[in-house]
C-alpha cells in the first residue's frame, strides 16, 4: 500500500486529537480522586484512517495535571479594585461577557475614544467595511471622521486630504435588525449566525508603510500612544515592583491592515526587536492577511458573512490629525492618545515601564539598572518628606542618583550622517564633554549608534541620565532611558529649526527637553514654533560647547539652567 507522507501526517494529527478530545470527556466523567497517572487510549478509529506504519494505540497522553492550567489565574480587575480603594481611581470596565456570535449579535460600544485612537468591542468587518452594530442614534458615536480614513499616505495637498475622508466603504452602522438580516441564520431553523469572532485583544491599525517603516514613528509615536491609550483604558495599576507590572489584559494580535510584511519594518531592524521582545505572544498580521479577511467576507446574499472583533484598538494616523492636539499644537499622534488619558487621571506614572523593560530585559539589561527611576523616585521622595522641604520650590536638590558615577551623559553623535554638526563644532563638544565629565566624575560615550550592536545601543540607553544629540532617529532611544527628576534630552537644531517629535516624547515620560541653537536653548513651556529652515537638513549645524556643558550641570544640580 502506497501512502503519502503528508496524508499519514494529517492522519496521525486527526486521531490524535480524537484521542485527545475522548481523553477529555473521560477525565471529565471520572471524579477527580479517580484520574489515573496515565492513560492509554484505544480508539476504534474508521480503518480509513489506519495504516500499515500506525497503530492507535501507542497513543500515550500526559497526566491529567499537565492538561489541566496549574496556576490560578489572577483576575487584574479584581487586584485593581483592591488598590482602587486606596487610590480613588475609577475601575477599570467590567470584562465583556462572552456571547456566541454564532447565535446572537452583540452590539458594538466604545469603551474610550481620542482623535485617531479608539477602543472598541464587538466590531464587525465584512468585505472590508467596519460595522458599528448599535441600536442607538449615530449621535452617540464620535463622528466617523475622528476614528478612521481611507488609510491612503498623506500629501499636503487638498485633493490628498479630500482623499483620505472616510466614506461608508470605510466604516459604516448598522441597526441589530439590519445586521441579523444581513448576517444572521433564521432562529426558528436553528440556523447560524454566518459571523466569526476574531478573539481577544487586537490592536487594528489603519495606517500605510509611510509612517510605520521609521522606528521613531512606530516605537515612539504608534506603540507609544497605542500603549498609553491601552493603560488608560483599562486603568490599569501599573506597579515596578511587581512582576506582573501592569493589571492591563495582554494584546493577542496586531494587524497592519494596509502594510505589508516589510511594510513595518525599519531598515536598522529596531521595530522587529522592538515588537518581538515587547510582545513576544503577539501574532502580527499584514495587509495580505487582512485581504484574506475582506476576500472571505465578499460574497453578498444568503452568503453574506462578516468577522466580529471582540476587543480591537483601533488606530488611524489620518484621523488623529483631525484632533486639535495633533493637527495644530504638536503634530504627533501619540499626544492624542496620552493627553486624553492624561486628562481623565487614567495613566499610571510608570505607564510605559512594562514595555521599557520588556524591551531593555531581552537586551540583557540587569535587573539593578532596570531599577535606577524608581531607585531615584525613592530617593526624592524622602528629601521632599524632610522638613521645611517644601519651602523653596526652585532649591538646589541633591543629585537624585547614589552617587556621581550614576550619572551618564550619552552623546550620539551624527557625524556619519547627512544632517550634522559642523566638523570643528563637533570635535569641540566632545572636547568639552570629555573636560566636564572628567572633573565631576560622571561617565560620558560618544557613540555613532551604527557601529553599535542592538544590545549595546539599548542597554546605554537603559542607564543614560542625560542623552544628547542632533535632531535624528537616534534619538528615538529616549524612550528607553530611566525617568529620574534630573534625566534630560539635549536636542540640537539648525539655528531657527525646530520640531516636536522627541520634545513632545521626551516630555510625555516625564523627562526634560532642552532644544539647542548653537549658543541658546529652549525648554518648555516657552518652545518656538515648528520651522524647518534652510540648513536644516544641512552639514554646518553650529553648536556652542559652553552652552551645552552649562546645560548639564545645571539640570544635574536640579536647576534650569540660567537660574
Ligand atoms: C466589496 O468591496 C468592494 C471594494 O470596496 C466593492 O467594490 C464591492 O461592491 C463590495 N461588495 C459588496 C457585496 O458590498
Ligand atoms: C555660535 O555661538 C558662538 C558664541 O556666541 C558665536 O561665536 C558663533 O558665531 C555662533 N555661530 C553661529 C553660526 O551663529
Amino acid at each position: 500500500m502506497v501512502v503519502s507522507r503528508t496524508r499519514s501526517l494529517r492522519d496521525v494529527i486527526l486521531i490524535l486529537l480524537g484521542a485527545m478530545c475522548m481523553h477529555l470527556t473521560s477525565s471529565f466523567l471520572w471524579s477527580s480522586d479517580h484520574v489515573p497517572e496515565s492513560i492509554i487510549v484505544k480508539t476504534s478509529v474508521n480503518s480509513h484512517f489506519i495504516h500499515d506504519d500506525y497503530d492507535s494505540s501507542d497513543i500515550v497522553l500526559p497526566p491529567a495535571e499537565v492538561l489541566r492550567p496549574a496556576v490560578p489565574v489572577v483576575e487584574p480587575q479584581r487586584l485593581a479594585a483592591e488598590r482602587n480603594v486606596q487610590e480613588q481611581v475609577p475601575l477599570p470596565p467590567a470584562e465583556p461577557e462572552k456571547i456566541d456570535v454564532a447565535y446572537e449579535l452583540p452590539e458594538t460600544t466604545i469603551v474610550s475614544h481620542a482623535p485617531g485612537w479608539t477602543l472598541f468591542r464587538n466590531l464587525y468587518m465584512s468585505n472590508g467595511t467596519l460595522f458599528i452594530v448599535t441600536s442607538e442614534p449615530r449621535s452617540s458615536f464620535p463622528d466617523i471622521r475622528l476614528i478612521t480614513s481611507t488609510g491612503l499616505a498623506a500629501e499636503n495637498t487638498p485633493e490628498n486630504i479630500a482623499a483620505r475622508e472616510p466614506t461608508a466603504e470605510n466604516m459604516d452602522f448598522l441597526t441589530p435588525a439590519q445586521a441579523r438580516a444581513r448576517w444572521g441564520g433564521s432562529p426558528d431553523r436553528w440556523e447560524r449566525n454566518r459571523v466569526w469572532s476574531v478573539e481577544g485583544n487586537t490592536y487594528l491599525f489603519n495606517d500605510p508603510p509611510q509612517f510605520l517603516d521609521h522606528y521613531y514613528h512606530f516605537c515612539a509615536e504608534l506603540f507609544f500612544g497605542a500603549w498609553a491609550f491601552w493603560q488608560g483604558a483599562f486603568n490599569a495599576v501599573v506597579d515596578p515592583a511587581n512582576a506582573a507590572l501592569t493589571t492591563a489584559p495582554p494584546v493577542h494580535r496586531a494587524i497592519f491592515a494596509h502594510a505589508d510584511a516589510t511594510g513595518w519594518r525599519d531598515r536598522p531592524g529596531f521595530n522587529a526587536y522592538f515588537l518581538r521582545s515587547a510582545f513576544p505572544s503577539l501574532t502580527v498580521e499584514v495587509e495580505e492577511d487582512w485581504l484574506d479577511r475582506v476576500i472571505v467576507t465578499s460574497a453578498t446574499g444568503e452568503h453574506a458573512r462578516a468577522f466580529h472583533f471582540d476587543t480591537v484598538l483601533f488606530t488611524d494616523r489620518s484621523a488623529a490629525f483631525r484632533g486639535v492636539l495633533c493637527g495644530s499644537q504638536n503634530q504627533r499622534t501619540a499626544a492624542e492618545a496620552y493627553t486624553y488619558m492624561m486628562g481623565e487621571g487614567r495613566l499610571a506614572k510608570w505607564w510605559w515601564e512594562p514595555l521599557r523593560r520588556a524591551v531593555l530585559r531581552f537586551a540583557g539589561v540587569d535587573e539593578a539598572e532596570l531599577d535606577i527611576g524608581v531607585r531615584a523616585d525613592k530617593v526624592v521622595a524622602a528629601q521632599n518628606a524632610l522638613p521645611g522641604s517644601g519651602v523653596q520650590v526652585d532649591r538646589v536638590r541633591p543629585n537624585p542618583l547614589l552617587n556621581s558615577q550614576d550619572v551618564v551623559v550619552t552623546y550620539i553623535s551624527r557625524q556619519g550622517a547627512r544632517r550634522h554638526l559642523i566638523d570643528e563644532d563637533h570635535a569641540a563638544l566632545v572636547l568639552a564633554l570629555t573636560e566636564m565629565c572628567a572633573s565631576k566624575g560622571w561617565e560620558l560615550n560618544v557613540v555613532q549608534a551604527e557601529r553599535l550592536s542592538k544590545e549595546e545601543q539599548l542597554s546605554l540607553a537603559a542607564r543614560t541620565t542625560i542623552m544628547l544629540g542632533v535632531h535624528g532617529n537616534g534619538l528615538t532611544h529616549l524612550i528607553m532611558m530611566p525617568v529620574t527628576p534630573i534625566s534630560a534630552v539635549i536636542e540640537i537644531f539648525y539655528p531657527g529649526g525646530f520640531a516636536h517629535d522627541y520634545e513632545w516624547t521626551t516630555r510625555a515620560l516625564g523627562m526634560r527637553h532642552f532644544g539647542v541653537w548653537n549658543d541658546t536653548y529652549n525648554t518648555y513651556p516657552v518652545v518656538p514654533d515648528v520651522a524647518y529652515p534652510e540648513g536644516f537638513q544641512g552639514t554646518q549645524i553650529p553648536v556652542y560647547p559652553p552652552t551645552v556643558v552649562r546645560i548639564i550641570e545645571d539640570r544635574i544640580a536640579g536647576r534650569l539652567p540660567g537660574h
